[in-house]
């Protein structure tokens, strides 16, 4: 299996005292040599995080293939189409949120998303939609002609870390935190089912199959086991046990979860 790194958090630190370190560009050759398929950005409208400069320069110099993360603005298509990254996957963006809390919905934004895919498609860039786990949402994406679709593993993971993890350090509505273990237990197995049978529906309809979100060293081995995903794209977690493991070991660690 795949492992793109997200290195956007890297950035995040960087941008928390608006200093020079650490540069998300010297995690290039550390990523290859622990074994990345390929380098994760996400170029925010806010640039909370990666900036213009920090997207060039690692699109310029990755010897990995870059996936551009970025919202459906024709200012983010511009910038893509400039860069030619190897890959762009369009999310949703909300100022507001803390990271990207759901995948992109179709719905309404038809002919936007055509004007960008087929701008992107023209520079031979391949374009992927980050999509919550549904057959409309596979269905609107096949319509749309893209080569990949990531599906938002979010609900999962945080299902997850209510049944296993520390309550109190995740992030979910209250309503959530009412429901019994039993219904958690057959919500996390609800959302596996679903992840493996939307993941083949999407290949047999000629889609590639990446997810993402929330996957963390404890919840990614029953995502792993859905063949029909080829790619995980894990940011947050890998950069967080790099300060206590080093960035290189974690990248180890995490590509050693995703043998098959
Ligand atoms: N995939 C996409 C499309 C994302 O937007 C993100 C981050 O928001 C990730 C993967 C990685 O998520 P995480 O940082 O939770 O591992």
């Amino acid at each position: 299996m795949l492992l793109g790194v997200n290195i956007d958090h890297i950035a995040v630190l960087r941008e928390a005292r608006k200093v020079a370190d650490p540069d998300p560009l010297d995690a290039l050759g550390i990523c290859k040599r622990a074994g990345a398929d390929q380098i994760t950005i996400h170029l925010r409208e806010d640039r909370r995080h990666i900036q213009d400069a920090d997207a060039k320069n690692i699109i310029t110099l990755s010897s990995l293939p870059v996936n551009l993360e970025c919202a459906i603005a024709k200012e983010m298509i511009d910038i893509a189409c400039a860069l030619r990254p190897h890959r762009v996957t369009l999310v949703p963006e909300k100022r507001e949120e803390v990271t990207t809390e759901g995948g992109l919905s179709v719905e309404g934004k038809q002919t936007k998303l055509q004007v960008a895919i087929k701008r992107l498609q023209k520079e031979e860039i391949e374009v992927s939609l980050f999509i919550d786990p549904t057959l409309e949402a596979v269905k609107a994406s096949v319509a749309l002609g893209v080569e990949w679709v990531e599906f938002h593993t979010g609900k999962y993971a945080n299902v997850y870390a209510m049944l296993y993890a520390n309550l109190a350090k995740t992030h979910h509505s209250i309503k959530e935190l009412e429901l019994s273990r039993v219904e958690l237990k057959e919500i996390l197995s609800e959302e596996l089912c679903k992840l493996r049978h939307l993941s083949c529906e999407s290949m047999e309809r000629g889609l590639r199959v990446a997810a993402g979100h929330g996957l963390n060293m404890q919840n990614v081995a029953a995502i792993v086991e859905i063949e029909t995903i080829e790619e995980l794209n894990i940011g947050q977690s890998i950069v967080a046990r790099s300060v206590y493991v080093g960035l290189e070991q974690a990248i180890i660690d995490m590509k050693a979860m995703l043998i098959r």
